[in-house]
């Protein structure tokens, strides 16, 4: 069963405690956390204090997805609040390897992150040192973008690559998802499912929930 990670980027920031609980009651596996530097993309987001205050929140994993430049200057922080699991985006750093040995190390799940224009063979180097790969489907910087149909390719390309060395890694597809092509991404290869503006803005967010599930 595919499972699937609200993003709370499409939250009401104010009442970020009873978001988290609100889409964990919906049937969250997980809760996304987008954190943005204004410098990898063009917004600004938050930091490890709303990791460390939604922890207490949260009875699901916190899935931190990095898209902050030079991400290895705030892994520790990230860890010291609460990340169960930590992605990073390959084109933000020079070290991606140090820094998915850095996350593992802390004994939480290091993950890599790559945008719709990134080639899949760019971080094949890179997957037997990884738990999990967040493949975007969308430009990062916003929730409630359309889907890059493309992106379903490089699911696809990735999966294979995974099973024909017989690793372990977890496909996380990010942005554009909604109740008509869920199915289809996760078909794909994906394992996990982000939802962001569909979930939040959803006056059922669990039909929403279910709908991505399959
Ligand atoms: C985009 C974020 C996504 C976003 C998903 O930069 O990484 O996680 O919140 O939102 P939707 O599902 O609305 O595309
Ligand atoms: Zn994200």
């Amino acid at each position: 069963m595919t499972k699937v990670a609200p993003s709370i980027l499409s939250g009401d920031f104010a009442r970020m405690g009873e978001e988290v609980r609100r889409m964990e009651r919906a049937g969250a596996d997980m809760i996304h956390c987008d954190v943005m530097d204004g410098i990898f993309v063009p917004n600004l987001t938050f930091g490890p204090k709303m990791i460390a205050d939604i922890r207490k929140y949260a009875a699901t994993p916190l899935d931190v997805h990095l898209m902050i430049d030079r991400p290895e200057r705030y892994l520790d922080h990230f860890i010291k609040a609460g990340a169960d699991r930590l992605a990073f985006h390959v084109e933000a750093t020079e070290i991606a390897e140090e820094n998915l040995a850095h996350i593992k190390a802390a004994g939480i799940k290091a993950g890599i992150a790559i945008c719709p224009e990134t080639e899949a063979e760019r971080i094949f180097p890179l997957l037997d040192r990884c738990d999990l790969v967040v493949v975007m489907g969308v430009h990062p910087g916003f929730s409630g973008q359309k889907y890059i149909p493309q992106t379903t390719e490089k699911l696809k390309i990735l999966r294979a690559e995974i099973a024909r060395r017989g690793l372990a890694v977890e496909l996380e597809m990010d942005g554009g998802a909604n109740e008509s092509n869920a199915r289809e991404i996760a078909s794909a290869g994906a394992d996990t499912l982000v939802s962001g503006s569909c979930a939040f803005n959803s006056p059922s967010p669990e039909t929403v929930i279910a709908a991505f599930r399959g």
